[in-house]
């Protein structure tokens, strides 16, 4: 195979460039940020609904990568990405058995877009191209093109946790989905764990595989390599970014806005994986546990909307609303309010700016892949007085970021201490935690998870 391959990138979600971008999410985030060095095809839906089937993907070239998008009809939209997507695959990768809903038409609908995408996707390619499939959406991708006559290499990462078996096997259609994962050359995890529970569900009999030496796995029909591959940032990108957007006039305001108080900043998309509703209870321990932190503290809580078609969304949202205004309510005084709710996303480069004057980084999700805003807080912090990470040991990031002040999110009162900890920790405490945790994303940087996935898919492993 040439070495001189394109690298085309697959995902349900596309940054595509110049549009009102939908709810920022980590894939989106971290495909670009590896695209941007190396050039390549981004080819994935794009964001819009048709009624028609549409035609050739829709391509825009800007620098060094072309945007190939196609739309999606309003059913295949609501069976494929709202239903089976994520009211099956997205809560049983993230162990919250209770949230799924199932029927036989969505996965039907789940199984044909996926035939679609490949489809579309054939049409584009060129014998020496590499392949990387993204995310839970698309697991059927390579059995698909495959069955289109693609001989490729096809790689697939997946962004979110990999259930064990025990979980898994609670998802209807589970079998098909893991004898589609053996038509990859390639399997990607965030950490040894997902990988692990990747490992116990090919060696159960449906599937009947074998691990070899050098993470290879014996598959019906062939062999994959099966890895870790952690996402990372660009850490020295992201310090920069920060060190201007905090003078920039929108950071500063805000800085102005909270003046003396110490700011606890969480971001997350409104889902029910992120743990809020568990955060702003373990928000209100704190007030009542350590009544000196009460107006010296201020919980700033983004949260843009996402996947609003889905029920469970629709509902964490009235919850979340209910919890800060009761908790508010309860504690403010007439020159301070203990949360500012924003139910809206903000732009990259001013989120940089406020983590850099923030004090401490909340981020607690009940379980998550990896969680780039853990990564992103630690690298937007000026090293001579950095902010403290204080994070979820159910997220993917906690495997490497040891040195954050890890806590349980369904403690309220380990939240609440690790929170109190974060308040009172001393300078130099702060400065030798963040600089052993750059030194980490430093490693496992986005340029190092392109790479050595690339790598892994020409078949350089090792
Ligand atoms: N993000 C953003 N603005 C927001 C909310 C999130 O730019 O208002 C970005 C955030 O900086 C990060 C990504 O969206 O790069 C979220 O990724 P993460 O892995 O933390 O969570 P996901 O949304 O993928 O579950
Ligand atoms: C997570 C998923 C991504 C998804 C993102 C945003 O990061 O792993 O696949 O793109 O959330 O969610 P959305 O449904 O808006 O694409």
């Amino acid at each position: 195979m040439s070495e001189g391959g394109r690298l085309v990138i697959v995902s349900n979600r596309v940054a595509v460039p110049r549009k009102n971008s939908p709810a920022a999410g980590g894939l989106a985030v971290g495909v670009l940020g590896a695209l941007r060095e190396h050039g390549g095809v981004w080819f994935g839906w794009s964001g819009e609904l048709t009624e028609r089937d549409g035609g050739a993907p829709d391509i825009k070239t800007r620098g060094n990568i072309d945007y190939a998008t196609i739309p999606l009809n309003e059913n295949d939209f609501e069976k494929y990405y709202n239903g089976y997507s994520n009211r099956v695959l997205w809560p049983v990768c993230h162990y919250l058995l209770g949230f799924i809903q199932y029927n036989d038409a969505e996965f039907e609908g789940y199984k044909r877009v996926n035939a679609h995408f490949a489809r579309k996707l054939a049409s584009l390619l060129k014998p020496d191209d590499l392949i990387w499939v993204h995310d839970y959406h698309l697991i059927p991708l390579a059995s698909e093109l495959r069955q289109a006559g693609i001989n490729n290499r096809i790689g697939f990462f997946l962004h979110v946790p990999f259930p064990a078996y025990q979980a898994f096997r609670a998802a209807p259609g589970h079998e098909h989905l893991l004898r589609c994962l053996c038509a990859y050359d390639v399997l990607g995890f965030h950490t040894p764990g997902d990988l692990a529970a990747f490992e116990s569900c090919i060696r159960e009999p449906i599937i009947g595989g074998e691990l070899l030496p050098d993470n290879r796995v014996k598959v019906p029909g062939g062999e994959l390599v099966a890895d870790v591959f952690p996402i990372g940032v660009d850490v020295d990108e992201l310090r920069q970014t920060a060190a201007i957007a905090v003078h920039s006039r929108q950071v500063r305001r805000t800085a102005e806005s909270l003046k003396n108080k110490h700011l606890i900043i969480g971001v997350d998309r409104l889902d029910y994986s992120k743990g809020l509703m568990q955060r702003m209870l373990a928000y209100e321990r704190l007030l009542e546990k350590y009544p000196n932190s009460q107006r010296l503290v201020t919980l700033m809580q983004i949260a843009p909307p996402t996947r609003t078609g889905v029920r469970a969304y629709d509902e964490i949202r009235r919850g979340l609303e209910q919890a800060s205004g009761h908790i508010n309510g309860r504690f403010a005084e007439s020159d301070w309010v203990p949360i500012r709710y924003l139910n809206k996303g903000i732009a990259h480069d001013p989120l940089m700016g406020i983590f850099r004057f923030a004090a401490i980084g909340l981020v607690t999700p009940v379980r998550d892949g990896m969680n780039l805003v853990a990564k992103e807080f630690v690298a937007a912090q000026d090293p001579d007085d950095p902010g403290v990470l204080v994070l979820s040991s159910l997220a993917g990031a906690a495997t490497e970021l040891t040195d954050a002040i890890i806590v349980n999110p369904h403690d309220r009162d380990d939240v609440a201490d690790g929170l109190a900890t974060a308040i009172n920790m001393p300078l130099k405490e702060r400065q030798e935690r963040h600089r052993a945790m750059i030194a980490i994303l430093k490693r496992n940087d986005i340029t190092a998870w392109r790479s050595r996935f690339v790598a892994a898919l020409k078949g350089h492993h090792h």
